[in-house]
């Protein structure tokens, strides 16, 4: 069975593998393919862009494609950067100029007012009519500096509910026990299991 992951993004790769690799599943990457796209994430919602990007490979590859859009959304920013974190700062912003944008729109904010959710929606598809979404939501509050060396993004600004520590602060064990993209997959891996359409997925 082989499913491709639709993104370039390694840490992603690298969380996703954790949390779903099986004995019975090869999970294939755009890079294990040798194949070089970039979709334009143009829709304005998670739901709209992680379809467009699945279906958009799929139609390429031929096989069985997951694609996942994350966003954070800050409260006291109405919901900024949401579907637009990964260009927060710009076209070309790095993940450190998404950072110091998100803490200069906040400066002065205090904590208790700094909530925010981060969200992922996965989306499957399978054939030419046949998509399904996953998503996985995580609340918490954006720290006001940076703390932590791991992960990626916005990960060092970010302390998920219950937790006194970034993210970043999370070795990857850790940060897959607990975040949105790991209750996404959950709920992904429960989809195969429950619906036997593991044994479809070609
Ligand atoms: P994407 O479009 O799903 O790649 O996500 C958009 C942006 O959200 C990325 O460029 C990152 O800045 C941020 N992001 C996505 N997932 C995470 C995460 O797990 N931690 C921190 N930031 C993330």
């Amino acid at each position: 069975m082989k499913l491709l992951l639709a993104t370039n993004n390694l840490h992603k790769v690298e969380e996703i593998r954790r949390k779903i690799a099986r004995d019975d599943f090869e999970l294939l990457t755009l890079k294990d393919l040798n194949f070089e796209i970039e979709v334009e994430e143009d829709k304005d919602t998670l739901e709209g862009n992680s379809l467009k990007k699945a279906f958009e490979i799929f139609q390429k590859t031929g096989y069985s494609t997951l694609a996942d859009d994350t966003g954070l959304f800050v409260d006291a920013l109405n919901g900024a950067p949401g579907v637009f974190s990964s260009r927060y700062a710009g076209e070309n912003a790095t993940y450190d100029d998404n950072c110091r944008k998100l803490l200069s729109e906040l400066q002065g904010v205090p904590l208790e007012k700094r909530t925010a959710s981060f969200i992922t929606v996965i989306c499957l598809v399978t054939d030419n009519n046949k998509h399904y979404f996953f998503e996985g939501k995580v609340e918490g509050i954006i720290k006001e500096t940076k703390t932590g060396e791991n992960g990626f993004g916005y990960d060092p600004l970010f302390i998920p509910a219950g937790f006194n520590k970034t993210y970043a602060e999370m070795n990857s064990e850790e940060k897959n026990q607990c975040s949105h993209r790991a209750k996404a997959l959950e709920k992904f891996k429960n989809f195969l299991m429950t619906s036997n359409y593991d044994k479809q997925i070609s």
